[in-house]
């Protein structure tokens, strides 16, 4: 079976859904259930046995010990992070607490579980760390994609924090021989993502007919993938993936912000025209994010090389889904925007002057 943290968050609870879908195999699922976690997102394991959900915090290591002995499983899968740059700038600290402490935590338990399993457990054993590209920096717009090789170059808190946890990952390996692997994945997309995220924060506030705020110049780039496409990427680094390396993940998908949000004004349109004019209308420029990165690219050539994945879905088809999906869970986005959602609004928009 498998430890999965974070399984409640955007990714884990797509990877927890998936995993379970297709392979049958057990999960246990610890999330702390942060403003992030949700467990409607798991509402259709709610009486699955091959589900078991634990609420608690990574960084608990007597919880993190006891589940590991009690459940034996065969890899751990460690999503578990603040993941949002925005939040990062305005309170970097929980970002250094769950992100590099947390990391650590599951590292020692997961190191001390290791050493004690019989020899064929502990060859086949795997520590799956998750991710991001944003541990390199920023990329020009001639500059190639990162590699494998790229040198780190975080910029934000929340960059920096995941940039930690990533060379404790690294140094377990290299030091104690812990199986790790390490997967580096760009901006996902699809269901459940947090409506704090660009894509359904734009969504949500298009259908509340709110303006669509678009950072600086809107000319910032990011790589897009759609989320299923990076959880079957995950399980496939899982099988297949050589201990000790790491891989990236991305949609060969690069697109800048602007055009993004006009891609999705264009879907919106056809999915649910808007009486008073197009969506696009609704687009303003706001103040920048400081320290802003301006473009991400992933060379994927290590991964399709190796385990022979490619993402599947096409931003076209991929946007489509997920504006059908947004439109179907209006109840679950309704939930997840009352509440302490509206002060984090206040907290990132307000002192942002229209640019
Ligand atoms: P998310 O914010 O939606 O979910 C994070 C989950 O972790 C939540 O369920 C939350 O309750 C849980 N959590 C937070 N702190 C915890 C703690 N101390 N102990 C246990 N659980 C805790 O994040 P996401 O977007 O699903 O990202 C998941 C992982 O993937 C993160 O590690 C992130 O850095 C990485 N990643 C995200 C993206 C992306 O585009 N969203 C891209 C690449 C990598
Ligand atoms: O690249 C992978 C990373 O992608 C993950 O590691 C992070 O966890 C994830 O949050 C995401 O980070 P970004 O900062 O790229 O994603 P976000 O959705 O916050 O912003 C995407 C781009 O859109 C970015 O250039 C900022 C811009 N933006 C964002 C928001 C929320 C806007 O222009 N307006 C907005 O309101």
């Amino acid at each position: 079976m498998l430890l999965v943290t974070g399984g409640a968050g955007f990714i884990g609870a797509n990877f927890v859904l998936q995993a379970i879908a297709v392979t049958g195999e057990p999960v246990v699922n610890l999330d702390k259930l942060t403003y992030a976690g949700n467990l409607r997102n798991l509402e259709a394991l709610r009486s699955d046995a091959r589900h078991a959900f634990v609420r608690g915090d990574v960084g608990d290591r007597a919880l993190v010990r006891s589940l590991l002995a009690r459940h034996r499983p065969r890899a751990i899968v460690h999503f578990a992070a603040e993941s949002h740059v925005d939040r990062s700038i305005h309170g970097p600290g929980e970002f250094v607490q769950t992100n590099v402490v947390g990391t650590f935590c599951l590292l020692e338990e997961a190191r001390a579980y290791w050493s004690g399993l019989p020899e064929a457990e502990r060859r086949a054993f795997r520590f799956l760390h998750v991710s991001t590209d944003e541990v390199y920096g920023s990329l020009g717009a001639q500059d190639p994609a990162f590699t494998e090789t790229a040198p780190y170059a975080p910029n934000s808190p929340y960059s920096a924090s995941k940039a930690g946890s990533d060379h404790l990952v690294r140094a377990y390996h290299h030091t104690y021989g812990l199986p790790t692997l390490t997967t580096h994945c760009s901006n996902n997309y699809g269901p459940y993502q947090l409506p704090e995220k660009l894509l359904p924060l734009m969504i949500h506030n298009a259908l509340a007919g709110k303006p669509l705020p678009v950072y600086g110049d809107g000319q910032n780039v990011r790589d897009w993938l759609y989320v299923l496409d990076h959880c079957a990427a995950i399980r496939e680094v899982l099988a297949r993936g050589r201990a000790g390396d790491s891989y990236h993940i991305g949609g060969r998908c690069e697109m800048k912000n602007l055009d993004v949000v006009q891609l999705l004004c264009a879907a919106l349109d056809e999915a649910r025209p808007r009486a008073a004019g197009p969506y696009a209308e609704l687009i303003g420029f706001v103040a920048d994010r400081p320290g802003h990165d301006r473009r991400y690219a992933m060379d994927i050539t290590k991964i399709g090389r190796e385990l022979g994945w490619q993402p599947a879905e096409s931003f076209e088809s991929g946007l489509r889904k997920t504006v059908r999906w947004y439109l179907e869970h209006q109840a679950w986005v309704h939930e997840v925007t009352s509440g302490a959602y509206r002060d984090w609004v206040e907290t990132n928009y307000s002192q942002r002057d229209v640019a």
